[in-house]
């Protein structure tokens, strides 16, 4: 099969497209004929060498795609040959072919293509497992996403608005801004040049938090937080240390938490599957909440689908057309 893999560690350039064997789903695993990719941000950061894929993952790059069921393995039960599906992978999704646990896909929504099914899976695993499971993020709460117009921040906030949360987002453009707020949220903050821990605190603070920013942010997140409330880390973009008072997390009864999808385990990723299933695929079906596409590349050209993410204009999800 035709595939892009990483021919050493570095910038978009080292995406190369390679032939490899055509993979064979084991026990409990199917096998996807891929139709469309997502590009993911720890797509790149795996690229540069930053972030290795799991020891029993394909080395290659991709980690959410949508196709046709081609074959199941064994103890496979609930999918067959023929279906089409979109799917969390474990790695290896920028090919035409790819292994995943079966448990790991959902059916593509009613109504929905494939290249919008490819991706949902890992900004919608990320979110609802870091926002609804782990947050608690309840109706009527005040909810803070940072990176309004990334990948997880076009999925948060049109599903937190859906469920009853007020969302409040940051972005680094007006235009980024705009397209946040027409996604659901209620302030969207050019955080070029505007104060995001004035606006929450004039509002009351805000109850939850998903952050991917990190460093200074950490501080500010933890003062823009009402008392109780919650703050979900998903990645650090900018950092991981920084010096912090503490006392203010046990006299607001703050919590600090954080997650990270790819190393869960198997489990752990089909309990995630099945509350989005019950929970946000109808959604999807109904048109209540949608996939928001920035850009589509042929596979061929992943190398640029990579530079347009790291160029940051881009805004919401970028697939690479497969099949
Ligand atoms: N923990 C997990 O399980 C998990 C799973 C998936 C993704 N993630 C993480 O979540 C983040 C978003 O992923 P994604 O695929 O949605 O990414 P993405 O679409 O590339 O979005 C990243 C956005 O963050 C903003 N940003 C803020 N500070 C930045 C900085 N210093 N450098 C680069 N961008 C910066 C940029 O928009 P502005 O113009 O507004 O700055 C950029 O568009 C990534 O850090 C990714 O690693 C974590």
């Amino acid at each position: 099969m035709k595939a892009v893999e990483i021919t050493t560690p570095g910038g978009p350039e080292v995406l190369q497209i390679c032939e490899r064997p055509v993979p064979v789903p084991g026990e409990g695993q199917v096998l996807l004929k891929i139709a469309y990719a997502g590009v993911n941000r720890p797509d790149a950061l795996q690229r540069a060498g930053l972030y290795a894929p799991p020891p029993t993952a394909s080395p290659l790059p991709g980690l959410e795609a949508a196709g046709t069921i081609a074959a199941v393995g064994t103890g496979v039960s609930g999918w067959a040959e023929g279906d089409e599906v979109c799917a969390l992978l474990p790695g290896g999704g920028y090919a035409e072919y790819a292994v995943t646990h079966a448990a790991h896909c959902l059916p593509v929504p009613r109504g929905m293509g494939m290249k919008e099914a490819s991706c949902l899976p890992e900004t919608h695993f990320t979110v609802w497992s870091n926002v609804f499971q782990r947050g608690g993020l309840r109706a009527g709460e005040r909810f803070l996403v940072h990176g309004g117009s990334s990948g997880i921040g076009t999925t948060a906030i049109p599903l937190a608005a859906a469920l009853g949360a007020r969302v409040f987002t940051t972005a680094g453009s007006d235009e980024k801004c705009d397209a946040c707020r027409t996604l659901g949220a209620e302030r969207a903050i050019n955080y070029r040049r505007e104060d995001f821990v004035e606006i929450l605190r004039a509002e009351g603070g805000a109850d939850l938090i998903l952050d991917m920013v990190g460093g200074s942010y950490i501080p500010r997140n933890l003062k823009a937080l009402a008392d109780d409330g919650r703050l979900v880390q998903i990645a650090f973009l900018t950092g991981t240390t920084v010096e912090l008072n503490f006392a203010q997390i046990m006299t607001r009864r703050l919590t600090v938490t954080g997650s990270t999808l790819r190393p869960q385990s198997d489990t752990a990723k089909a309990a995630i599957a099945e509350g989005l299933r019950k929970h946000v695929w109808p959604l999807l079906a109904a048109g209540r909440v949608a996939p928001v596409i920035d850009s589509e590349f042929p596979l061929e050209e992943a190398a640029a689908a990579h530079a347009r993410m790291e160029s940051s204009r881009h805004i919401g999800k970028i697939v690479l057309q497969v099949g």
